[in-house]
Parts: C-alpha cells; sequence; structure tokens
C-alpha cells in the first residue's frame, strides 16, 4: 500500500526549503502519496487559527508530516494563544509525538563552517532526544494575573509524571543502543524538584539497558560543555525546554543551523520531520536559505516513519556528494566554495541521487 505525507510549509523560509525537499523525496520514485495543508501564520491568515481542523485531521490520517517552520513578524502582535508556534505544539501535542530527535553532525566538508576550531569539532556526531510533549511548554497553571497590589506577574508550570520521563527515557537509551551506548541525561536537579525526579527515574530506566552506560550532567554545565568538549557526548536526554535551548547550541557546533532535520515520534513510530530552524522572515523570499536540514528531514523521515532505509541512506550520500562538489548556500559559504541559491542546492542534490 502506498504512504502519505501531509507536507505542512508553513511560513517564512518554510515554503522555499519544503518545495526542495519535496523535489528530492519525489525525484526518489518511491510509491508515496504527498498531500499539503495549512499551519502556523499561513493557516491564520486562510482560516483565522493556526491549525485548522482541516490540517489536524489530515495529520491523523497520514503516515508521516513533513514540516517547514512557522511563525514571523506579522503575526507577533497576536493573543500568545493564537500564535503559528501553538499550530506546532498543537500538532506536537495533539499526535502525542513526544520523542524529539535531534541529531547533530559535522560533515567533514563544513568543518570550516563551524565557529569552533576544527579540531574541536571534526568528526561530531551527537543526538539530542529532547521530551517533546510535556514540562514548562505544557504545564498548567500558565498565564498573566494582576496581584492585589495592581502587579502584574507571569507564571509558567514545569510538571512531568513519572511515565512522561520513562518513556523519552527509553527512546534515549534504545537510541544509544544502536550508536556508541552512552546516555547523558540533562537536568538541573540541584535546584528543581521536577527534575530531580527525571533523574531517578532515569537511573531507574538504566537498570534494563545495562550495555548502555548513564550520566547525568546540570544544563549549565551541559551548555558548557558542549560547546568546550562536544564530542564526549554520544546521546543527550533532556527535558523539553532545555532540549529545546541545547539542541540549537549544537546545531552551531555543525556550522549552520541550516544543516540539522529533527524527527518527532509517538510510540508508534509515526513521525512529523522538520529542520530545527525557524521560519527565518529576515531572509525569506530571497532564495538563500539552506535546505538541507529539510532535506535530511526527508531521509529521517525515510528511515522512521516509511520503512525506506535504502531511499534515505540514498538522500545522506546526495548531501555528502553536494558538499564534495563545493556547493554552499550563504550560510555555510567560505572562500574556495561555490555560493548557490536555494533551488540551485535542491536541483544539486537532485542530480546527486
Ligand atoms: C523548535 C522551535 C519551537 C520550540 C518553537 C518554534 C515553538 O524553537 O522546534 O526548537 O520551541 O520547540
Ligand atoms: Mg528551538
Amino acid at each position: 500500500m502506498s504512504k502519505n505525507v501531509l507536507v505542512l510549509p508553513g511560513d517564512g523560509i518554510g515554503p522555499e526549503i519544503v518545495a526542495e525537499a519535496v523535489k528530492v523525496l519525489e525525484a526518489l520514485g518511491t510509491d508515496i502519496q504527498l498531500e499539503h495543508g495549512l499551519v502556523g501564520g499561513a493557516a491564520i491568515d486562510a482560516t483565522g487559527g493556526p491549525l485548522p481542523e482541516e490540517t489536524m485531521a489530515k495529520a491523523r490520517d497520514c503516515d508521516a508530516i513533513l514540516l517547514g517552520a512557522v511563525g514571523g513578524p506579522k503575526w507577533e502582535p497576536l493573543d500568545i494563544a493564537i500564535r503559528p508556534e501553538k499550530g506546532l505544539l498543537g500538532l506536537r501535542a495533539g499526535l502525542e509525538l513526544f520523542a524529539n530527535l535531534r541529531p547533530a553532525i559535522l560533515y567533514r566538508q563544513l568543518a570550516d563552517a563551524s565557529t569552533l576550531k576544527a579540531e574541536v569539532v571534526s568528526d561530531l556526531d551527537l543526538m539530542i532526544v529532547r521530551e517533546l510533549t510535556g514540562g514548562i511548554y505544557f504545564g498548567q497553571p500558565r498565564g498573566v494575573r494582576t496581584l492585589d497590589n495592581g502587579e502584574r506577574q507571569g507564571y509558567n508550570t514545569l510538571v512531568y509524571s513519572e511515565s512522561e520521563i520513562r518513556r523519552i527515557g527509553h527512546v534515549a537509551f534504545q537510541t544509544a543502543q544502536k550508536r556508541d551506548k552512552r546516555v547523558c541525561s540533562v537536568d538541573k536537579a540541584n535546584v528543581l524538584e521536577c527534575t530531580e525526579l527525571w533523574r531517578q527515574v532515569m537511573e531507574e530506566v538504566a537498570k534494563e539497558y545495562p550495555n548502555v552506560q548513564l550520566s547525568h550532567m546540570y544544563v549549565d554545565n551541559a551548555a558548557m560543555q558542549l560547546v568546550r568538549a562536544p564530542k564526549q557526548f554520544d546521546v543527550m536526554v533532556t527535558t523539553n525546554m532545555f532540549g529545546d535551548i541545547l539542541s540549537d547550541c549544537a546545531a552551531m557546533l555543525t556550522g549552520s543551523i541550516g544543516m540539522l532535520p529533527s524527527a518527532s515520534l509517538d510510540k508508534n513510530g509515526k513521525g512529523m520531520y522538520e529542520p530545527i530552524h525557524g521560519s527565518a522572515p529576515d531572509i525569506a523570499g530571497k532564495g538563500v536559505a539552506n535546505p538541507i536540514a529539510t532535506v535530511l528531514s526527508v531521509s529521517m523521515m525515510l528511515r522512521y516513519s516509511l520503512n525506506e532505509s535504502e531511499a534515505a541512506q540514498r538522500v545522506d550520500d546526495a548531501v555528502v556528494r553536494v558538499l564534495d562538489q563545493g556547493l554552499r548556500t550563504a550560510d555555510i559559504y567560505s572562500a574556495g566554495t561555490e555560493k548557490v541559491s536555494t533551488s540551485q542546492m535542491g536541483d544539486a542534490i537532485v542530480a546527486a541521487l
């Protein structure tokens, strides 16, 4: 039976980069049907809300989702409850995509594009496993209230139940089993009770994986270690907000946030795939965005949700080939390489397949 992929380009550079990724997907000649939908600001403009019921229904029915990016200055004045980002968070929560895999791999060809010394980052290959449907992003109560003295007070709640910690723990340990068999759990257990529980539950889960080594690190130290000696990490597992922050940090180690894909999976392996970068409204429509993170998200989709690992490998190899050819979008350009546009990069990857 053919598989269905829902394509949600979103806002800013989203439509440009997704168009290139779709080109690559179609060039593979696999039996995959594409459907399109609206999310984020594009959906607000068309329907009044960031996640129309029609999009949600298609998202429930499909086998996998390819998403570009959401958000932009145009929608910033809106109430936080109906901003474009709520479309993304609604998909994650509504589909229970609790496991977010964010690999940070440094391509040899881009060692000079990193702001860190080549020897610190060469051959970097780490995986951040971010909890995606819980924590402070979703905790209740939340809001801004006015106190008796007339002062406004903002508040959010960091909350994790044991089962939420346990299930992301299993994903991290199983991921590590296929890699270098080391998990570093990142928390703030010295200050936050919630992450003290996180640490205890990770210890419990670790007992089921005797061949995987577990260590713990406070998040402030983890941020420092990521830029000091990132190669010490294999798999990092952490909360929703810490994972958001650390994955941007890890991205920069690889030279550009425009290189990093992600997978957000439910318990059955159904997933949503997106570049980890945002909608970059400042460069939208200029044809300069790097489509590689989105193309590599297609590769993750083929591998994790569509059972097409051979096609995934072809995509990964094609990306390496264009980098070998010296083709670079502006974000990864350096002297001696050839600067190409978003669509030229997409065409080159298709040609390299
Ligand atoms: C990410 C993004 C999102 C997040 C935003 C756009 C809501 O930063 O996917 O990392 O915070 O999760
Ligand atoms: Mg982020």
